[in-house]
């Protein structure tokens, strides 16, 4: 996109944002302008003390003189100080609304946004970028103050001397000459500078989230030598922004300083030749350096402009994301809540284009049904159940759940009926009860009283200091890897899915309670059906089929003896010493037999 019309874009997004609290800006705006107003008035009176006051001798006049500036000066700080005010709380608020927004933004973007960007970038998109943006909203009234001095001193310093103002004409053309030069720099130092701070950033969130796994990994010394690398390329991207930015406004003040000089030199010949009073040129002196001030102000808007456009461009990249996961306009609610089918038809999918990970499998669970989805570690299986959880959507063929397709349902009907369990349980730092009530907050007593015992955690409750009122610390880290896993187990039973998907989702139990709590999980959710994902086969004897992925397709299905009858893919996962294409022929050595690979009973 051309330069001017991407900052044509980026413009009219910021007035869009600004828009809701322009009341408060012109407010702030006026208050500012007036208080410069005041602020220019006293050359004036400078120099009619110089001229008038002082050669009359008149001590009444030197005390009204005084008096004017007492009223000058005050009003000017009464002014800008209340400007200031309205000012900084609508550049708050305007923070806090675009925060609200952008947050509500990602949280409806889709997984493939989420697993792509790190969080410390969403997260420095989120606090530095709209921090940017709303200083930048507090610096729109000084540019009308800007305008408004600028117009002022020109008009005025044209009445004391028209011709000292053509003389410094010219740099005011220099100036403009300037800001157009270093825009290009200006900008892209600028966004070198946010992009290189969001890495960092994201760096950061990784690293003090997992700070323990680093120490047990002997990476500490790593870990630093990466941030060392990372923060100082945000220190050096940062100097160059400041070096462009300095370097812009010294050509700026050097203007000044010429100016200053044309001035002095040419409006002294102007008094010697009798054109100006030296009050006059006092007067003239005086809004010169004002007359660089707003033009030097407007500089800095616009360089901080540039500097907020990499801001605005980040922002802007979030908001204007689609997410890939949409409802379709005449999508509809899910009927019959208490009862699941699941069917994939022909179901054909790949992260990127070049990979496939699925290609017309086809996997259909009857109401009630339990079924098991094993198969090597790559070969799919979560892949399926983000695809019934409609965390992405198939590229050929169709999920269906319920017998709908996925994606011809509400999504909150959706998630509400299907409940999509990782092995990864991660809790909030909040107490266990908020926890557990987070799906469901309307819960009754007996309902959550019910969950906690088919999740086996009285024990847990009971040993808590505060009961359900602790606090289990960050993503529940006070608290053990299967405990964990229970109490995200409890929270779904109190939601009562149709469609139960448990990604090895029990795989942080020791043997004997997983099997105790599939039984009885499977007693709760008796019409429910569920997709049970793991790799201990020793846990799949309550189900009612096991289907066994490889390649991207159901290579076999049955019950345990059945497959194991079979000699197939099947066996060598049990064995899981035993490649896949070893696997095919049971007799070549894999020495596995029906009789040793029978499941455990309760
Ligand atoms: N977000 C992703 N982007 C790109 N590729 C992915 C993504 N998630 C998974 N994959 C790839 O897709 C393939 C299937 O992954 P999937 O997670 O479904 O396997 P899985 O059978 O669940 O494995 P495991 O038993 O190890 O959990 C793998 O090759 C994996 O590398
Ligand atoms: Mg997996």
């Amino acid at each position: 996109m051309p330069n001017h019309s991407r900052a044509k874009d980026d413009l009219l997004w910021f007035a869009a944002q600004i828009r809701p609290f322009f009341r408060n800006l012109v407010l702030s705006m006026l208050l500012i302008a007036s208080s410069s107003l005041m602020f220019l008035l006293d050359p004036l009176v400078l120099k009619w003390m110089l001229d008038v006051v002082l050669p009359s001798g008149d001590f009444r006049l030197l005390a009204f003189c005084v008096g004017g500036l007492l009223v000058i000066y005050s009003s000017r700080l009464g002014l800008f100080s209340l400007g200031r005010i309205i000012n900084f709380r609508t550049a708050q608020r305007l923070a806090f609304r675009l925060r609200l927004r952008l947050l509500d933004k990602i949280n409806g973007l889709s997984a493939d946004f989420h697993e792509t960007m790190p969080v410390g970038e969403k997260l420095f998109r989120i606090e530095q970028d709209v921090d940017q943006v709303a200083e930048f909203g507090s610096f729109v009234p000084h540019l009308l103050q800007a305008a408004f001095n600028l117009l002022f001193v020109i008009v005025a310093m044209s009445i004391l001397n028209f011709r000292l103002v053509l003389g410094i004409a010219p740099l005011l053309a220099f100036a403009i000459y300037i800001a157009v030069r270093y825009q290009n720099r200006l900008r892209s130092s600028a966004e070198v500078a946010q992009e290189r701070g969001g890495l960092e950033s994201s760096f950061l969130q990784e690293h003090l989230a997992s700070v323990v796994q680093v120490q047990l990994l002997n990476g500490e010394h790593g870990q630093t030598e990466s941030f060392r690398e990372l923060a100082s390329a945000r220190m050096n991207a940062l100097d160059r922004r400041n070096r462009v930015e300095v370097f812009f406004g010294a050509w700026y003040m050097a203007a000044i300083a010429a100016g200053t000089l044309a001035v002095l030199g040419y409006g002294g010949h102007q008094v010697f030749a009798g054109a100006l009073s030296i009050g006059g040129l006092v007067a003239f002196y005086t809004y010169l350096a004002r007359v660089f001030d707003p033009l030097y102000s407007t500089v800095d808007i616009y360089a901080r402009f540039t500097r907020v456009r990499a801001s605005i461009g980040r922002i802007i990249e979030i908001a204007e994301q689609a997410p890939s996961i949409r409802e379709s306009s005449n999508a509809v609610s899910l009927p019959h809540r208490n009862r699941g089918t699941v069917r994939l038809i022909d179901a054909s999918f790949a992260y990127k284009p070049q990979f496939p990970v699925l290609s017309y499998l086809a996997l259909e669970i009857l109401q009630g049904e339990k079924v098991a989805l094993v198969g090597f570690s790559g070969s799919g299986k979560s892949t399926v159940a983000k695809l019934i959880a409609r965390l992405y959507d198939v590229q050929a063929g169709t999920v269906e759940v319920n017998g709908v397709d996925v994606r011809h349902v509400k999504l909150d009907s959706l998630r509400a009926n299907v409940s999509y369990l990782m092995q990864e349980a991660i809790l909030f730092d909040r107490s266990l009860k908020e926890n557990l009530l987070l799906g469901c907050p309307d819960a009754t007593d007996e309902q959550v009283q019910g969950a906690l015992e088919i999740a086996e955690l009285q024990d847990l409750l009971s040993r808590l200091p505060n009961g359900w009122d602790t606090r289990i610390g960050p993503r529940g880290t006070k608290i053990s890897g299967g405990e964990r896993q229970r109490v995200i187990l409890a929270r779904t039973l109190l939601k009562k899915p149709a469609v139960l998907l448990l990604d090895e989702a029990t795989s942080a139990l020791d043997a004997p309670a997983e099997r105790r709590i599939l039984r009885n999980l499977s007693q709760c959710l008796q019409h429910q059906s569920i997709v049970f994902i793991s790799h201990r086969i020793s846990s799949l004897h309550w189900v009612d089929r096991i289907a066994v992925l490889h390649r991207g397709a159901i290579e076999e299905q049955g019950s345990h003896s059945e497959l194991i009858r079979k000699g197939c893919l099947y066996m060598s996962l049990a064995n899981s010493e035993a490649p896949p294409d070893k696997a095919r022929k049971p007799s070549s050595g894999v020495g596995l037999t029906h009789a040793n690979l029978s499941l455990p009973t309760d």
